[in-house]
C-alpha cells in the first residue's frame, strides 16, 4: 500500500470543488429553509472527496472498498432512522470519538510506516514539517477521542452529569499540557518511539481529565468544542495523507466548531474559559431546590386555555425542552392552524438553547412544517410579548425564567430571556409545579397574576386544546 506523494491536477480540481460544495453547505446550513439544500452540497461535495481519493491511492481492492463502504452505510442508516432526536448530542458526541480515533490512527500509521506516506527524507529519517503535522494530529486527535467519550457517558447518563471535581486539578492539567506541548517541539528533533507515544498516553489522560470535570448544563458546549478539535485533527492528518480536501474539510469544521462554542456560551451567558476550566453544574445543582409549590398559583384546564387562545389576537408559541420530550411539535401546529382558523396571529419564538442542543426547536418545528416566517429568534421577537395577548409557554422553563435577568445569585444570571411576564396572559404547560428546567431553579411566572399553569404531558394537554378549539 502507499499514496500517492504528488496530486495529479484533475484530483486538485476535484478536491477544491468538494472545499466550494462544503463551504456552500455551511452556508445552507445556516437557515432552517436552506438547511435542506445544504446537506445537498455536503454530501455531493463528500461524494467527490471520497471518489476522487479512491482513485488516485492504490488503498485496497474496489471489492474490499465497497464491502466497508456498504458496511459503514448501514451502521449509519442504522443508527440514524434509531435515534430519538432527544439523544441527537450524544451520538454527536460518539461520532466525534471515532474522528479522534481515526486521527491517532492515521499519525499511528504514518509514524510506523513513512515510507508509504512519502514522509521521509534523504536522511532516512520523517521529514520535520511531517514530525509536527503528526505531533499535532496524534495529541490533538487523542484528547478528542477520549474527551468525547467522556461527554458521551455523561450525556448517554452512564456517568453522573454532575462534575467531578478532583483536588488540585487545574495544576494537574497544566502541567499535563506542557508536557504534550514539550514533547511535541522535542518530537521534531528526535523521532524515538517513547516521545511519539508518550505523547499520544498524555494526551488520551488530559482529555478525560479536562472533561471529568465539566457538568452536563456545559456538556453541550463541550461537544462542540470537541467537534471543533476534531477538524483540526483532521486538517492536520490532511498535510500527512497529502490530501487537499481533509484539510480544506477539518479547517472548515475546527472554525465553525469554535464559532458554534462561543455562540453557545454567549446565550448561556457563560465565558468560554470558565466552560473549558470546568466545574459548572455544581452550583446549579445546590441552588437547585425546587419550586415552591406553597406559593399561591392558578390552575386551568384544556377548555379554559382554548377559550382564552381563541379569544386573541396575538399568540406567541415559546416552546422548551418539554415539548421534544413529549414529541408535540406536530399537535402544536395543528392548534396554531386552528386559532389561525378563528384569525388569531401565531408566532413562535426561539431562544438559542432552547431544549438541549443548538437549533433544537427549529429542527422539530420543521419536521412539524411550521412556516419558517411564523419563527422568530430572541432578539427580534422579545419586543413584542407588551402587545401579545397570550404568551403560550410549553415545555420551557429557563429561558423565560426572569431570575435570569433580576438575581444574581442565579445560576442563569445573565442569560437573555424572553419577557413573557410582559403579555397579558401567560398559559404555562408544564408536567408538575415541582419539575424544574435544566439550571434547577424555581420560576417566578409560575405565581404571577396573569399565569395559568397547565399541568399535563404537553402532547396530551396540547391535544385537549384542539379537541376543545
Ligand atoms: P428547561 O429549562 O430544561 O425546562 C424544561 C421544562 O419542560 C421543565 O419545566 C419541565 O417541567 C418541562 N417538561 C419536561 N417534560 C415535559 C413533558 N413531557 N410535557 C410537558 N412539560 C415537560 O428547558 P428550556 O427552557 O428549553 O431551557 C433549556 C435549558 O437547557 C437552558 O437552561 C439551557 O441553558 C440548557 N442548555 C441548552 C443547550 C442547548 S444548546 N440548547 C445546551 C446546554 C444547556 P416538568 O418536569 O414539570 O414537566
Amino acid at each position: 500500500m502507499s499514496l500517492p506523494h504528488t496530486v495529479p491536477s484533475w484530483a486538485m480540481l476535484a478536491y477544491l470543488a468538494a472545499g466550494v460544495l462544503f463551504i456552500l453547505a455551511l452556508r445552507g446550513l445556516s437557515s432552517p429553509a436552506s438547511s435542506r439544500r445544504g446537506n445537498r452540497f455536503g454530501m455531493a461535495g463528500m461524494l467527490i472527496a471520497v471518489v476522487t481519493t479512491l482513485a488516485i491511492h492504490d488503498l485496497a481492492s474496489i471489492g474490499e472498498i465497497l464491502a466497508a463502504m456498504v458496511i459503514g452505510g448501514l451502521v449509519g442508516i442504522l443508527v440514524a432512522r434509531r435515534i430519538a432526536m432527544t439523544a441527537m448530542p450524544q451520538l454527536v458526541a460518539a461520532f466525534h470519538s471515532l474522528v479522534g480515533l481515526a486521527a491517532v490512527l492515521v499519525a499511528a500509521a504514518a509514524y510506523l510506516a513513512p515510507e508509504g506516506f512519502g514522509i521521509v527524507g534523504a536522511d532516512g529519517l520523517i521529514l520535520p514539517a511531517s514530525r509536527i503535522e503528526m505531533g499535532l494530529g496524534v495529541a490533538i486527535g487523542a484528547i478528542t477521542l477520549s474527551g468525547s467519550i467522556i461527554a458521551f457517558l455523561k450525556l448517554n447518563g452512564n456517568l453522573s452529569g454532575a462534575p467531578i471535581l478532583l483536588p488540585a486539578r487545574h495544576a494537574i492539567n497544566l502541567l499535563i499540557l506542557a508536557a504534550i506541548l514539550g514533547l511535541t517541539v522535542w518530537f521534531v528533533f528526535d523521532q524515538s518511539p517513547w516521545v511519539f507515544w508518550t505523547v499520544t498516553a498524555l494526551s488520551i489522560l488530559i482529555g478525560f481529565l479536562l472533561i471529568i470535570p465539566i457538568g452536563g448544563a456545559d456538556m453541550p458546549v463541550v461537544v462542540s468544542m470537541l467537534n471543533s478539535y476534531s477538524g483540526w485533527a483532521a486538517a492536520a492528518m490532511g498535510f500527512t495523507l497529502h490530501n487537499v480536501a481533509m484539510v480544506i474539510t477539518g479547517a472548515l469544521v475546527g472554525s465553525s466548531g469554535a464559532i458554534l462554542s462561543y455562540i453557545m456560551c454567549r446565550a448561556m451567558n457563560r465565558s468560554f474559559f470558565g466552560v473549558i476550566a470546568g466545574g459548572f453544574g455544581a452550583a446549579a445543582a445546590d441552588a437547585g431546590a425546587g419550586a415552591k409549590t406553597d406559593r399561591p398559583w392558578k390552575r386551568g384546564s384544556a377548555e379554559d386555555a382554548a377559550f382564552i387562545l381563541k379569544e386573541a389576537q396575538q399568540v406567541i408559541v415559546i416552546p422548551g425542552y418539554g415539548m421534544a420530550v413529549a414529541q408535540a411539535q406536530h399537535v402544536v401546529r395543528e392548534m396554531a392552524d386552528k386559532l389561525k382558523e378563528h384569525g388569531v396571529r401565531v408566532k413562535y419564538a426561539i431562544h438559542p438553547v432552547a431544549g438541549r442542543m443548538p437549533g433544537h426547536m427549529n429542527v422539530l418545528l420543521a419536521e412539524a412544517q411550521v412556516p419558517y416566517d411564523e419563527v422568530f429568534e430572541l432578539e427580534d421577537i422579545n419586543g413584542e410579548f407588551a402587545q401579545t395577548d397570550v404568551a403560550f409557554v410549553i415545555g420551557a422553563n429557563d429561558v423565560v425564567n426572569p431570575a435570569a435577568r433580576t438575581d444574581r445569585t442565579s445560576p442563569i444570571y445573565g442569560m437573555p430571556v424572553f419577557d413573557v411576564q410582559k403579555a397579558k396572559t401567560v398559559l404555562f404547560v408544564k408536567r408538575s409545579m415541582g419539575g424544574v428546567g435544566y439550571a434547577g431553579v424555581d420560576n417566578e411566572v409560575f405565581y404571577l397574576d396573569q399565569t395559568i399553569m397547565l399541568l399535563a404531558d404537553a402532547k396530551k394537554m396540547v391535544e385537549e386544546i384542539v379537541k376543545a378549539l
